[in-house]
């Protein structure tokens, strides 16, 4: 059942977004990846002292995944919110976490699961959130 699915990702986003270190933007976000073989890896975002070391919640969770062997994915959740309460808006992916999802899924069939507090949910394929996105086609491959 798929929406269950979806509430589940969202339940494993929610429960990884307490874990952010967001010190500096006080903005926690959670990621929940769910990988072909059924397993769901957690991402929070990272912050640091140096502004631009920070790593989003989304690739946290896909460096997770990738570097444990996964390497087909079928959906992930995503949570984000200012600190101090439960998220009351959605949080959309930025553009380098759409182009990283863009290198390990299928455009045509990643799900990207989108979810707030008040239990509302929004999904999207990769293709909506990153038309003509860029895959490599033609770049040589050396593995
Ligand atoms: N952030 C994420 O982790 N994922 C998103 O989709 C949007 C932004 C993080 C980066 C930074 O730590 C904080 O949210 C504010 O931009």
């Amino acid at each position: 059942n798929k929406y269950l699915q979806d509430r589940e990702l969202i339940r494993a986003a929610l429960e990884a977004r307490v874990r952010a270190y967001a010190p500096y933007s006080g903005y926690l976000v959670g990621a929940a990846l769910l990988t072909a073989s059924g397993t769901v890896f957690q991402g929070c975002n990272i912050e640091n002292a140096s502004y631009g070391a920070a790593n989003c919640a989304e690739r946290t969770a896909f460096f997770k995944a990738v570097s444990q062997g996964e390497r087909e994915f079928l959906a992930i959740a995503i949570v984000g919110g200012p600190s101090g309460g439960e998220p009351e808006d959605f949080c959309p992916p930025c553009g380098v976490c759409r182009q990283v999802m863009m290198e390990f899924c299928d455009p045509e069939s990643f799900m990207i699961y989108l979810g707030k507090a008040d239990g509302e949910i929004r999904e999207y394929r990769l293709k909506e959130l990153l038309p003509l996105g860029f895959s490599g086609k033609g770049v040589e491959r050396k593995e």
